[in-house]
């Protein structure tokens, strides 16, 4: 983008009137001779009056009369950003540098200008040509550690939070975003010391006082009992508390998923104590003591997936990044067949249904959740749910399928001989059975999270009385704790 200037001449013209008929612009003509220079105050003098369209006007003359002055422009940008005109604003930050590019200040102006027009890369190279110019820059820094930490390069951001508060950064959203990326990192004592810091500013809010008062709970239960980390919470939420079993069901999470296997244990039976007909806590409970499962059971899985039908598909997809439905239709979509009857097994809110509708001619979905069978049902693609366990469904079914498509259900299973035995009963010879799994090295075992993982030798024994092998592809499956889950993505054929 360009940005117009009137011309030199007719500001130059126009400007004795302008004068004239302002008593600010003759003020400052008196104190500053040159008539940009006197034009650059006046142009200043309105933006800080918060009259931006005027200042704009004001500004572009000045730079018509002295258009290679690097301040002008920085200025000028400086009123666009503030009117929120990014794209002005970067291309006027441009010339200025242009003009001069020994300006750290002008290089972080750039990078917040690219940042506000989303544009990551650029502001990323702003921000570290700011630092190159200017060590110190303590604001470069934070920068940089608020874009490493939206691309949850959590390691990275920390590096650069530190570097900001050891170049004199010192505000509240550098320490709360430390502590939170720390927190991501599982490093929770070193979270709360930074939520601390956070917490002593006079603009310290609600929000931030409840944050670290759940991270104290994690924390304090990582090295002391569940009810001392309870009390330690009520102290310092005060009367910012949440509901606790909402609290302590997030901190178990959390525990749980960074591997602090004996305090989410604790915390756990805190929790089952307090509500003892809880089915997913006690699930979680059995999973984590790693006692024998052989798949997960019915009442936890209606009570987990009928509490996360609401929010499934934004935290399942675009917080954590999952994409089996469509990586397992590509991977069928390879094999260029069309299918008379598919099952999506374990359906859910049906994500796949519209990626495998348009290759079947008829498709049934199946799950035991009823929330998350509604919100399959108002996709309107399937041309029958049915609520059911998945083995019940496929001992009690009289009709043959060339298609089944399980996307993340397997992991509910651990033992899969059972399972692939029903599937193979009620599939035409030929047809396809499309899954996912998480892998482990040898045989099978139940996770932390309450999911199952199988090792690739394990599945292919299980699955070679009949099937054959068309795919098997590793891939990350979702995010956990922040990090890459792995797995297998693998398309049978039966014999
Ligand atoms: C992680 S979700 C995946 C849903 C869907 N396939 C998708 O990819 O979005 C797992 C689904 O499988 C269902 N499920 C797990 N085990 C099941 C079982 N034994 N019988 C029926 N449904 C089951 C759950 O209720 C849940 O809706």
């Amino acid at each position: 983008m360009q940005i117009e200037l009137p011309r030199a001449a007719e500001v130059s013209q126009a400007f004795p009137a302008w004068r004239l008929t302002n008593p600010i612009l003759a003020r400052l003509s008196f104190e500053y001779p040159q008539p940009q220079e006197a034009l650059h105050r006046f142009g200043l003098a309105l933006s800080a009056q918060g009259q931006t369209e005027p200042a704009l006007g004001i500004l572009k003359a000045a730079l018509a009369l002295a258009p290679e002055e690097a301040d002008l422009w920085n200025d000028l940008a400086s009123a666009f950003y503030r009117a929120g005109q990014y794209a002005e604003a970067g291309a006027a930050q441009r010339r200025s540098l242009a003009c001069d590019p020994a300006q750290p200040q002008g290089w972080l102006l750039l990078a917040s200008i690219d940042s506000a027009l989303g544009d990551a890369a650029a502001a990323e190279v702003g921000y570290l040509a700011a630092l190159k110019l200017d060590p110190y820059l303590s604001e470069a820094a934070f920068g940089l550690g608020i874009l490493c930490f939206g691309r949850r390069q959590f390691t990275e951001a920390v590096k650069w939070l530190r570097q900001s508060i050891a170049s004199g950064g010192h505000h509240m959203g550098l320490y709360v975003c430390l502590g939170q990326a720390l927190f991501l990192l599982g490093d929770f004592a070193a979270a709360v010391s930074a939520l601390e810091s956070a917490a002593r500013f006079p603009s310290c809010d609600a929000t931030v006082v409840e944050k670290l008062a759940q991270l104290k709970l994690i924390e304090t239960c990582v090295r002391a009992d569940a009810a001392a980390a309870v009390e330690a919470y009520g102290q310092i939420a005060g009367p910012h508390a949440s509901d606790i079993d909402r609290v302590t069901a997030t901190a178990f999470h959390f525990l749980s998923g960074f591997g602090y296997r004996a305090a989410a244990i604790r915390l756990g039976e805190w929790r089952l104590g307090r509500n003892p007909q809880d089915a997913v806590q006690r699930y979680l409970l059995a999973a984590l003591r790693n006692e024998a499962i052989a798949r997960a059971p019915d009442d936890y899985l209606v009570a987990y997936f009928d509490g996360f039908a609401e929010t499934f598909e934004a935290k399942l997809v675009d917080a954590l990044g999952y994409r089996v439905p469509e990586k397992l239709h590509a991977l069928l979509a390879k094999t260029g067949r069309r299918f008379a009857n598919g099952l999506d097994l374990g359906c859910g809110t049906g994500l796949s249904s519209p990626l495998l509708r348009p290759m079947v001619r008829r498709l049934t979905g199946v799950d035991l959740s009823r929330r998350m069978l509604e919100k399959a049902d108002a996709r309107r693609l399937y041309d029958d749910l049915v609520e059911a366990e998945a083995g019940d469904f496929l001992d009690q079914a009289d009709e043959k399928f060339d298609l089944v498509v399980a996307a993340d259900v397997v992991i509910y299973f651990g033992d899969l001989a059972p399972l692939f035995a029903r599937i193979a009963r009620v599939m035409e010879p030929g047809g396809l059975f499309a899954f996912n799994a998480e892998t482990v090295e040898a045989g099978y075992r139940v996770l932390p999270s309450g999911r199952f993982a199988q090792a690739l030798d394990y599945i292919e024994a299980v699955a070679a009385p009949y099937f054959t092998t068309v795919e098997l592809q590793m891939t990350t499956i979702r995010l956990e704790a922040a990090q890459p889950v792995e797995g297998a993505l693998v398309v049978l054929q039966r014999r």
